[in-house]
Formats: C-alpha cells, sequence, structure tokens
C-alpha cells in the first residue's frame, strides 16, 4: 500500500471508529427488538421497534457506501470486488427489511425467524467487513 496518503488513511482511520462503533449500536437495536418481538418487552410499539432498527440500518449502510468504502477502496483499489459485494448485500438486506416490515404490518407469525435470518446475514457481512478493514492499514490513533 501506498504511504503517501496521510490525509487518506486518517480519514479511514476515523471512518472505522464510526463502523465499528455503528456496529455495535446495531446490535443493541436487534436485540431491543427482540425483546419487544419475543414479549420481554411490552413497552415498545413493535411497529417503533423495527423501524428505529431498519432505520439505523440504513444509515449504516449509506455511511459505509459514501465513507467508509471509497476510503477503504482509496488505500486498497484491489478491494474494489470485494466492496462492491458488500453494498450488493446491503441491498439484499434492505430488500429482506422491506419484507419483514411488510409482515408485520399484516401481523404475520413467524416474525422472530426471519429477523434472525437478516441477523445471521448481517453478521456474516460484519465480519467480512471488518476482515477487510483489517487487511488496510490504519494509522496510530
Ligand atoms: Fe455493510
Ligand atoms: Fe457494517
Amino acid at each position: 500500500m501506498s504511504t503517501d496518503q496521510p490525509g487518506l488513511k486518517m480519514r479511514l482511520g476515523l471512518e472505522m471508529r464510526r463502523m465499528a462503533a455503528q456496529h455495535r449500536r446495531l446490535r443493541t437495536l436487534y436485540a431491543a427488538l427482540c425483546d419487544v418481538l419475543g414479549g420481554r418487552d411490552d413497552d415498545v410499539p413493535l411497529a417503533d421497534a423495527f423501524s428505529r432498527y431498519e432505520e439505523a440500518l440504513h444509515a449504516h449502510f449509506s455511511m459505509e457506501e459514501r465513507m467508509a468504502f471509497p476510503a477503504m477502496h482509496g488505500l486498497r483499489p484491489d478491494l474494489g470486488p470485494d466492496l462492491e459485494a458488500l453494498v450488493r448485500e446491503h441491498g439484499r438486506v434492505c430488500d429482506d427489511l422491506v419484507a419483514l416490515g411488510r409482515s408485520i404490518e399484516e401481523g404475520g407469525n413467524d416474525l422472530m425467524p426471519k429477523l434472525e435470518a437478516i441477523a445471521a446475514f448481517l453478521d456474516r457481512h460484519e465480519a467480512r467487513e471488518e476482515g477487510l478493514v483489517a487487511k488496510v492499514e490504519i494509522p496510530e490513533a
């Protein structure tokens, strides 16, 4: 990797920290949604818990596609195909969320397996993301 791009490397460091923080936040929102769906939290309407999770995911995907992935690509152009695959997966998750939202509106009774399938896919997605981050040299904080 080229070492003459200190501005890009610093930006990438910031984006990577933001990405990790958002992954943690998404896990918290997922747990909250599971609590509502599983009947352990009656205080929050299911539609609200779902909207919070869906909106946070959309914001996260947008941040990655506008900021983190371009910074990673700038330092490691060879990661392009892997980053493009991650963007395609964002589209798949968004489609699955739309379908889950529709099931929630219709009062479907198989919501938890659908949510768990999305979460399992996202776990693998995030692990691959974090694996790519590890391939990019991050400057000392
Ligand atoms: Fe992602
Ligand atoms: Fe992510």
